[in-house]
């Protein structure tokens, strides 16, 4: 096969940042996805309808000229959410979500929830309007190792989340063990999003001849039998699992550093990552309903109409793209790619 053509695909989860920042990597997004649902993990958070309004404004102003996107906005879950903001949010029709963060798990939590049933008022209103939510599915508990930190939340918080609220809509988002994969199987209402990362790499690349700060992204990259097992759900054809990049753009400064940010680059060339990985399980025909059907599906909103096609030839992956002070490190950078995005 040459050629591949698909419906414009959508990202079910992305960090787009804000200012600068965001005017650098929208473009990215842009070239391959016609929606994406934006990730509210702001300095400070969107936490109301007002600030997904704002926000909002701010993303369309930055859409180049001739270009179409459609931002689909979350809101910030706090301690203190209001029961009243949610029936605003539904109200507003362009929040489509509402991200948990447990707090202290990754980039700008502080303000995430420190005790998820302080929530449970926000959930049944959740419930009933129709509002999914979407969970950052990691525990932070210090004395809980950070490769079983998602494998412990499923079975601490989200279990017993699905008990009390069976009805409510949830994403688990960019999951990364078999132990996901099986309760989104076993549960109703329940979908998953996969990052090309979880995808192509097991926790193996981290360590490879050196520290490699870029493949470091939360919740971090597991064994092979984990990845494996991800790689067979995205493939199986079951509308449980769509894309979801979780592109989370970091300056390369922040990134190689004695501390250095969580977050992978991946809205630069996602479309064809994705492909890389299906091709690798021989499965490019269920490529098309994983990143183009299954996320409308879930979202109750209807699938593009455009098409894309991607092209078998080969490309590098640049080492870096203009971002900032610093620049930016696409994943996998330097890596010889075998299909490309057509440009129209
Ligand atoms: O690796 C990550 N980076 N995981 C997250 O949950 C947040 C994200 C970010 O915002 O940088
Ligand atoms: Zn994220």
């Amino acid at each position: 096969m040459q050629n591949l053509t698909i419906t414009r695909p959508d990202d079910w989860h992305l960090h787009l940042r804000d200012g600068e920042a965001m005017k650098a990597v929208l473009p990215h997004t842009i070239r391959q996805f016609a929606r994406a649902i934006i990730m509210p993990n702001l300095k400070p958070p969107i936490r109301s309808v007002a600030d997904a309004a704002a926000y909002r404004d701010r993303i369309i102003a930055a859409i180049p000229t001739g270009k179409q996107f459609e931002p689909l906005m979350t809101l910030y879950l706090t301690d203190n959410t209001n029961p009243e903001e949610i029936i605003a949010a539904k109200a507003s029709q362009f929040v489509k979500a509402v991200k948990y963060y447990p707090a202290g798990a990754t980039t700008n939590s502080d303000f995430g929830v420190t005790d998820i049933r302080k929530c449970d008022r926000v959930f049944e209103v959740m419930q009933q309007v129709n509002l999914p939510l979407l969970l950052h599915g990691e525990v932070t508990d210090r004395d809980v190792d950070v490769f079983d930190r998602e494998k412990v939340f499923i079975e601490k918080h989200l279990l017993p989340l699905k008990e009390r609220f069976p009805n409510l809509r949830v994403v688990l988002e960019h999951i990364t063990t078999s132990d996901a994969v099986q309760f989104v199987l076993a549960t109703n209402n329940i979908a998953a999003t996969i990052t090309p990362q979880h995808l192509l790499f097991s926790r193996n690349i981290l360590f490879k001849g050196g520290i490699r700060p870029h493949f470091y992204c939360l919740p971090i990259l597991k064994r092979e039998e984990h990845r494996l097992e991800l790689l067979q759900a995205a493939t199986s054809g079951n509308p449980k699992f769509f894309l979801g990049t979780d592109s989370a753009p970091h300056p390369r400064n922040s990134k190689e550093s004695s501390c250095g940010c969580a977050g992978c680059y991946s809205a630069l060339h996602a479309i064809e990552l994705y492909t890389e990985a299906f091709e690798s399980a021989n499965s490019l025909d269920k490529l098309e309903a994983f990143a183009s059907f299954y996320g409308p599906d879930f979202y109750q909103l209807p699938r593009n109409t455009e098409q894309i096609t991607l092209t078998k030839t080969t490309w590098r992956i640049p080492d870096e793209v203009p971002f900032l002070e610093s620049g930016l490190v696409p994943l996998w950078a330097g890596q010889e790619m075998r299909w490309q995005m057509a440009e129209h």
